[in-house]
């Protein structure tokens, strides 16, 4: 029988659609400026974000990279929660690539405490100091769970960031999902950002692609940082095509996902072995935590039987709800976790 990969939400297969749309792309050089697809999808993205300009860049952390370099001079601070991608799971860029250093604050689901922010903010009057010089939002949180940053937070954070004159960036690999679970409109997550960055290469399915957000003179400087760091990318209005479909196709449905991991989440919450913080299922992201089991043993015993899934610690495993996981391998995913564990009672 077919495995049920609940990995990630990166693990999708172009769908036959985004297949033809990407083979129908008209195509030019995008160093060169003149992909049709690409200046198509920028337009496009940017407009939706309420952002004056875009650019399409291969990854999720190279457009965050590019950006933090954008933002920073070396030396200097980037403030973001402990749990962030930028910090833990981007092989250290920051330091390599822009001469930042990373100031990571405790938080909840990646929920940062305005005060705390404040408290830790680092000025050029002291010699001692790297300077903060921006401060990143992780919206959802990939390691909180797939948990959304209420917008007052961010509220809070920007009139911190307005006080010191300090940028902000958002990290909206899965903004989508935020969007749909809220019905908040994506300029309106946008709007107290200098920087946004997404990703069409999670829940909505596309095979490649990011996209950097901002303002005209930013994403000008972003470009040039873009090709220092390896992501002009010349026919690339083919991977544009499968961004676009997915833009314009699959949005709405990351609500199915949502469904997906709330039941599976409720109905594993009723196994005595496992525990789950139900508030904290938000999205596509149900983080199945363990007191007296081992993750990765766990994880072996789920995949003799066909589900593929990752532990994130010893006593935690992560499972992704996507374009693939329908109601009835919803069900087999449930049905093969009880299986399980009543093998080991
Ligand atoms: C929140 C977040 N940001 C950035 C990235 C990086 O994206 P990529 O894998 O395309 O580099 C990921 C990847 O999963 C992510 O979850």
């Amino acid at each position: 029988m077919e495995q049920i990969d609940l990995r990630s939400d990166t693990v999708t297969q172009p769908t036959k659609a985004m297949l033809e749309a990407m083979i129908k792309a008209p195509v030019g050089d995008d160093v060169l400026g003149d992909d049709p697809s690409v200046i198509r999808l920028q337009k496009k993205v940017a407009e939706r974000f309420g952002k004056e300009a875009g650019l399409f860049v291969p990854s999720g952390t190279m457009s965050n990279q590019v950006a933090i370099k954008t933002h920073t001079q070396p030396g200097q601070e980037v403030l973001c929660d402990i749990g962030a991608h930028i910090y833990n799971f981007e092989g250290g860029a920051p330091a390599v690539l822009s001469g930042v250093q990373i100031r990571p604050l405790f938080s909840t689901n990646g929920i940062l405490d305005p005060e705390k922010i404040k408290e830790n903010l680092r000025f050029d009057d002291n010699v001692h100091h790297a300077p903060t010089a921006l401060i990143e939002v992780e919206n959802t949180h990939n390691r909180g769970g797939g948990t959304i940053i209420p917008l007052e937070n961010i509220q809070k954070i920007r009139t911190i960031a307005d006080q010191y004159r300090l940028s902000m960036h958002l990290d909206g690999a899965r903004i989508w999902n935020a969007h749909v679970a809220t019905e908040i409109p994506l300029n309106e997550y946008a709007r107290y950002f200098e920087s946004v960055s997404v990703c069409f290469s999670k829940g909505l399915g596309a095979p490649v692609g990011s996209m950097l957000l901002g303002s005209i003179s930013f994403i000008e400087k972003a470009k040039r940082w873009r090709k220092v760091f390896g992501g002009g990318m010349r026919q690339a209005g083919y991977l544009a095509a499968a961004a676009e479909y997915a833009f314009e196709h699959h949005i709405e449905r990351l609500k199915e996902d949502h469904e997906h991991a709330k039941y599976f989440a409720s109905e594993l919450n009723k196994l005595s072995e496992l525990s789950i913080h139900m508030e904290s299922v938000q999205t596509n992201i149900v983080m199945i935590d363990m007191d007296h089991l081992s993750a990765s043993d766990l994880q072996k015993r789920l995949l003799a039987e066909g589900l593929v899934i990752n532990p994130v610690s010893p006593t935690r495993l992560r499972a992704v709800f996507h374009l693939h996981i329908n109601d009835e391998k919803t069900e087999r995913a449930i049905s093969i976790f009880q299986k399980v564990l009543s093998s080991i009672n």
